[in-house]
């Protein structure tokens, strides 16, 4: 008997083996592990958010105990690619975008065999060096925050405005080509969008407003809560390096300071400060200038109260900001709407034919950014460039119309062009 027991226990894990390599043959030739497969995946496309200290820190996705008992939640939530999030349809019926967040075709079917294969974990030996952390290499310049700020503990969301000298001094223009912004505590910074005023008289109206609030900033909301601004710089969790496509690079001028407008999330009864820091790399001259313009549909926003689905829709183009004539390059686009948006769709037409540049089915004010076309787009600065906005204001009671404030409503979509 003891015997008998002995051999059936020495067998069932070779059975066992065969039968499970021979189900999954399809999917993968071989045993899909934790340490050999699937932790680089990790570590690659969800560790930004999914760390202690991170955004997601509530759903740590860095040891093989927390991640095994989530293999299944992880193959749905990837293939439906809720995770890792990101709004644009990427799928080619629109676009594609070279700073897509996306898994591969191939990182998704390992995820999965890896879940249907009952999460193997493999041999600790196997795993490979973890990616470097986040570093921008070539960096020119850094600038912070000049103090810390505890956002307001009372509110879900802090939306609050800094001032921030780039270090862009002397008589010349400088060129923006990569960014990494470092957020002081990555659990409340949600979204970051910089902007540089357009003039003297502009800065004066920022630093009066600055001057106006007790503390560091002043109370701002989807925009720099002044006019004169141009947006330079936006991040979001898990963003990294944003570079700005090959030859191209975002002006800078000189003495001119940055706003600088943080989305604060307070998920904790006593959230601790933030100091974010922007490292930068600018160059003194680049190929092609790059231009983000701001298009919005030219009619009233007004969005009626309870509604599932209203459309703000127009057709505007770049011959205001270009004039006419000019030979453009469209290099990428940003959505922005805020909390009642739902879907967003731009296109342009050019030469009779309708190029898509962004769409976006589910909208989520949380991850907005903006989007580098993998193959841009060839228009005159005349074409006309549809912008089609829906909201839903279920959750509303009176009229939603267009303003900066968390309870008012836009339809930005920003063009980033170069000249050909
Ligand atoms: C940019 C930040 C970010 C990245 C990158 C990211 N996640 Fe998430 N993830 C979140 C946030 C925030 C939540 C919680 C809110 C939500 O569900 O949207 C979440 C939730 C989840 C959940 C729980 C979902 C549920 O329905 O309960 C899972 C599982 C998950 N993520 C897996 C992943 C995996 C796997 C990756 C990488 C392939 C990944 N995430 C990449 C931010 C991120």
């Amino acid at each position: 008997m003891k015997f008998l027991a002995f051999s059936v226990m020495i067998l069932a894990p070779c059975v066992y083996g065969f039968e499970h390599q021979s189900t999954t043959r399809e999917i993968s030739p071989r045993v899909v592990t934790y340490y050999q497969d699937v932790a680089p995946i990790l570590n690659r496309q969800c560790q930004t958010c999914h760390q202690s200290g991170a955004l997601a820190s509530f759903l740590p996705l860095d040891t093989y105990q927390h991640v095994k008992p989530l293999a299944k939640l992880i193959r749905s939530v990837t293939q439906s690619r809720k995770m890792p999030p990101f709004m644009p349809d990427n799928s080619g019926n629109c676009a594609t975008y070279e700073n897509a967040r996306v898994l591969s075709a191939e990182e998704m079917a390992t995820l999965a065999a890896w879940a249907d294969q009952g999460a193997p974990e493999g041999n600790w030996a196997e795993l490979p060096a973890p990616q470097q952390p986040n570093e921008l290499v070539g960096q020119t310049h850094q600038t912070a925050m000049e103090e810390a700020y505890t956002p307001d503990k009372n509110v879900h969301d802090d939306y609050r405005c800094f001032l921030l000298n780039p270090g862009v001094s002397g008589t010349k223009s400088l060129y923006l080509t990569d960014y990494l912004m470092i957020p002081g505590d990555d659990k409340l910074v949600h979204h970051v969008v910089a902007y540089q005023v357009t003039s003297a008289r502009a800065a004066e109206e920022v630093k009066a407003k600055d001057l106006a609030e007790a503390g560091a900033g002043y109370a701002c909301f989807g925009g720099a809560g002044v006019s004169g601004v141009r947006m330079v710089m936006n991040w979001a969790p898990g963003t990294g390096v944003v570079s700005m496509p090959k030859d191209t690079g975002i002006r800078l001028d000189p003495d001119l300071p940055l706003v600088f407008q943080v989305h604060y999330h307070v998920m904790d009864a006593n959230p601790g400060s933030d100091r974010t820091t922007i490292k930068m790399k600018m160059a003194e001259n680049v190929p092609h200038e790059m231009t983000p313009t701001f298009l919005t549909p030219l009619k009233p926003l007004i969005i009626p109260a309870q509604k599932t689905a209203h459309v703000h829709e127009g057709t505007v183009s770049l011959q205001s900001s270009f004039g006419s004539g000019k030979a453009l390059k469209v290099m990428g686009v940003r959505a922005h709407m805020h909390k009642l948006g739902s879907q967003m769709h731009v296109s342009v037409m050019n030469n009779k034919k309708d190029r898509c540049l962004v769409d976006v089915p589910r909208y989520d004010f949380a991850w907005q950014s903006s989007y580098f076309l993998n193959e841009p787009v060839d228009i005159m600065s005349q074409d006309p460039i549809s912008i089609r906005c829906v909201y839903n204001s279920m959750s509303k009671t009176g009229t939603t119309t267009w303003g900066e404030g968390t309870e008012d409503e836009m339809c930005l979509a920003t063009v980033y062009t170069i000249e050909r």
